[in-house]
C-alpha cells in the first residue's frame, strides 16, 4: 500500500545545531499519528517540513505518491491548524472559512458547498455571521479547524491546536476531532506534549527526543512494552516507578536483585536472551496488588506516606528503602500515613531496561 506520507532520511539543521536527526517513518492512507515529545524535540520543526514550511537540510518528503521536497506548501495537498489560530478579526467565520478558496480561485458555487459542509460537520452553521471576537475560545478554535477542513485534502496536520485551551475545552475538542477523524477517514498528524491527547487519539505514536523517535507503536504497546527508560518515564501519570539493581542468573531462571529485594523474573518475556549485569525495573503504579501475600506476588514492603485520592481510584505513595513508590488502588481506600503495606509486584506486567537504557 502506497504511504499518505512519507519522510525519507530527513535531516534538519541550524549550522551544526542538528534539530532532526536522519529520521524516516511511513504513514499509512488514514491513520493517525501523534508526534510526541517535550518542548523543543523537534516536533513543531518535523511538521513544518511535512507541510513545507520548513527548508530541510537532506531527505525528502512524500506526499500521496509524489515527491513534495520542493513544492510550495499551497501545492502539496495538506491542510494545516496551529497552536495559536489567528483568525482574520474584521472577516465573519463564513469570510474566515472561505478566504483560503477565494484567493485559490474556486467558483462561487464550490465554495458556498465547502462551507456549509465544513460548517455541518464542525457544527457552526448557526455562527458563519458572526465576527471572531463574538465567538468562545472553543468556537474559534472550530473556526481554526475549518479553515484547515474546507479545502478537502487528504492529509491533515494539527500542531498542539488544543493547548491554548482550558482543560475542560480541551477533553471537548479533543473528542471532537477524533469523530472528524472516524468520519473523515483522512490521514492525520498531529503533534502535541500531552501524553493524554496522544494516547486517546492515535493509532500510533512516534515518541520524539531531540530529534529521534524513540519508539513508534500503538498507544497500548508504548503503555505497556516502552522500549527504552525514557518512553517508559515519559508515558504514564503518575510515572513508573524505577528500582535499580541487576540481573543475576542462578542455576535456575533469571532473578532481579535491587536494595534488598530479590525478585524472581521467571514470569517476564525478555525480548533478548536474558543476560546479567545491571538493570532498572520499571512497573506501574497499577502493576502492584495490595496484598502481595495473598497473591503470592513477590513483595516490595513499605509504609504509606500518602494517599491522593482521584475519584475512581486512588493513587498511595509509600516509602520503600529509599525511593516513594506509587500503588494504583480501585474504589475506597481506607489506608492511613503511617500504615505499613505488602504489596506484591505482577512481574509479567513490568518492563526491564539493560544499562543503556533499553527495554531487554
Ligand atoms: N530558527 C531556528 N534557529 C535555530 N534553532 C531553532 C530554530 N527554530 C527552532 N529551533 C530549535 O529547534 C529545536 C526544535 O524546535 P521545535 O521543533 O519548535 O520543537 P517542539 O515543537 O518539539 O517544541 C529547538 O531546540 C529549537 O530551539
Ligand atoms: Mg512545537
Amino acid at each position: 500500500m502506497q504511504s499518505a506520507v512519507s519522510v525519507k532520511d530527513l535531516k534538519i539543521a541550524y549550522g551544526d545545531h542538528t534539530v532532526i536527526e536522519k529520521m524516516s517513518i511511513d504513514i499509512a492512507p488514514r491513520e493517525f499519528l501523534v508526534l510526541l515529545g517535550p518542548s523543543g524535540c523537534g516536533k513543531s520543526t518535523l511538521l513544518n517540513a511535512i507541510a513545507g514550511l520548513q527548508d530541510i537540510t537532506s531527505g525528502e518528503v512524500w506526499i500521496s505518491g509524489k515527491n513534495v521536497s520542493w513544492e510550495e506548501p499551497k501545492d502539496r495537498g495538506i491542510g494545516m491548524v496551529f497552536q495559536s489560530y489567528a483568525l482574520y478579526p474584521r472577516m465573519s467565520v463564513r469570510k474566515n472559512l472561505s478566504f483560503g478558496l477565494r484567493v485559490a480561485r474556486l467558483s462561487k458555487a464550490e465554495i458556498e458547498a465547502r462551507v456549509a459542509r465544513t460548517a455541518a460537520l464542525l457544527q457552526l452553521d448557526k455562527l458563519l455571521d458572526r465576527r471572531p471576537a463574538e465567538l468562545s475560545g472553543g468556537q474559534r478554535q472550530r473556526v481554526a479547524i475549518g479553515r484547515a477542513l474546507v479545502r478537502e485534502v487528504d492529509v491533515f496536520l494539527f500542531d498542539e491546536p488544543l493547548s491554548n485551551l482550558d482543560a475542560k475545552l480541551r477533553n471537548e475538542l479533543r473528542v471532537e476531532i477524533k469523530k472528524l477523524h472516524q468520519r473523515l477517514g483522512n490521514t492525520m498528524i498531529y503533534v502535541t506534549h500531552d501524553q493524554v491527547e496522544a494516547l486517546t487519539l492515535a493509532d500510533r505514536i512516534a515518541i520524539m527526543r531531540d530529534g529521534v523517535i524513540q519508539q513508534l507503536a500503538s498507544p497500548a504497546e508504548i503503555y505497556r512494552r516502552p522500549a527504552n527508560l525514557f518512553v517508559a518515564g515519559f508515558i504514564g501519570a503518575p510515572a513508573m516507578n524505577f528500582i535499580e539493581g541487576r540481573i543475576e542468573r542462578g542455576d535456575g531462571a533469571p532473578i532481579f536483585l535491587g536494595n534488598g529485594l530479590t525478585i524472581d523474573l521467571s514470569g517476564y518475556s525478555f525480548g533478548a536472551a536474558a543476560a546479567e549485569g545491571p538493570a532498572t525495573l520499571g512497573f506501574r503504579p497499577e502493576h502492584l496488588v495490595l496484598d502481595g501475600a495473598a497473591s503470592g506476588l513477590p513483595i516490595i514492603p513499605g509504609r504509606v506516606a500518602v494517599v491522593e485520592p482521584m475519584g475512581s481510584d486512588a493513587v498511595v505513595w509509600f516509602d520503600w528503602a529509599d525511593q516513594s513508590l506509587s500503588l494504583r488502588l480501585m474504589g475506597d481506600v481506607t489506608l492511613e500515613p503511617g500504615d505499613t503495606m505488602a504489596p506484591g509486584l505482577d512481574i509479567a506486567k513490568a518492563s526491564l531496561f539493560g544499562a543503556d537504557g533499553s527495554r531487554l
